[in-house]
């Protein structure tokens, strides 16, 4: 005899919460502690979110909520109803990758790979307000965003060359970015020891520590 299936109650110590995310429309049931964190990770299986701090330190955690980058850490979920979530899930389109995962990829600015969803996001949201983002601009929208492991270099480097291909400009990595400041024109990638390598050390210092208010330009891509 087949046997009656049970009709569960409701969970009444879960919230179902109505909002977006990626773009769609979910209801998800979580506890009505948990983290906008918490629920990404846990209740909708959206790891790319990473958890670090706890605190609203780190930034890693950041994801866009209404298109604002929020530490998602300092967020309850319940505050997400009717709204926009966007994680790093969602930046990839049909196209391909979003033109910051692929500057990141190119120029090896996902160092660790951590806190590289913190950053897409954040550089995102830059970069939809801010087409052409001078270094300082950059380097002041990212300051939230902390690396753990190797520095920053690279990731300002990749949110530029994003900028330039978003708006629309066949642009190219500087050789600098992927060989080094010590990359020569003839392709070869000597050593500098002593002296030479003080100085072009301390051209890379100068070229990271520049202020200037404009936007550095990117070689045009050879055809
Ligand atoms: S985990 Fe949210 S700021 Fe560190
Ligand atoms: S690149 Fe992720 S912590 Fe440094």
């Amino acid at each position: 005899m087949a046997r009656r299936r049970e009709k569960l109650p409701p969970d009444r110590s879960k919230a179902l919460v109505a909002m977006t995310v990626n773009g769609e429309r979910v209801e998800a049931p979580f506890e009505p502690h948990k983290t906008m964190l918490e629920v990404l990770r846990e209740d909708l299986a959206l790891t790319g979110t990473k958890h670090g701090c706890e605190l609203g330190e780190c930034g890693t955690c950041a994801v866009l909520l209404d298109g604002k980058p929020v530490l998602s850490c300092l967020v309850l979920g319940l505050e997400c109803e009717g709204r926009s979530v966007e994680t790093v899930e969602g930046m990839a389109g049909p196209e391909g990758l979003h033109p910051l995962q692929k500057a990141f990829a190119d120029l090896g600015a996902a160092q660790c790979g951590y806190c590289t969803p913190g950053f897409l996001l954040t550089a995102k949201a830059l970069l939809e307000e801010n087409p052409r983002p001078t270094l300082p601009e950059i380097r002041q929208a990212l300051a939230g965003n902390l690396c753990r492991c190797t520095g920053y270099v690279k990731i300002f480097e990749a949110v530029e060359l994003a900028a330039a291909w978003l708006r629309g400009e066949a642009a190219e990595p500087r050789k600098e970015s992927l060989y080094g400041y010590d990359f020569d024109e003839s392709g070869l990638l000597p050593s500098h020891p002593g002296p030479v390598g003080a100085v072009l050390a301390a051209a890379r210092e100068a070229a990271v520590d520049e202020g200037g208010d404009k936007p550095r330009p990117y070689r045009a891509k050879a055809r």
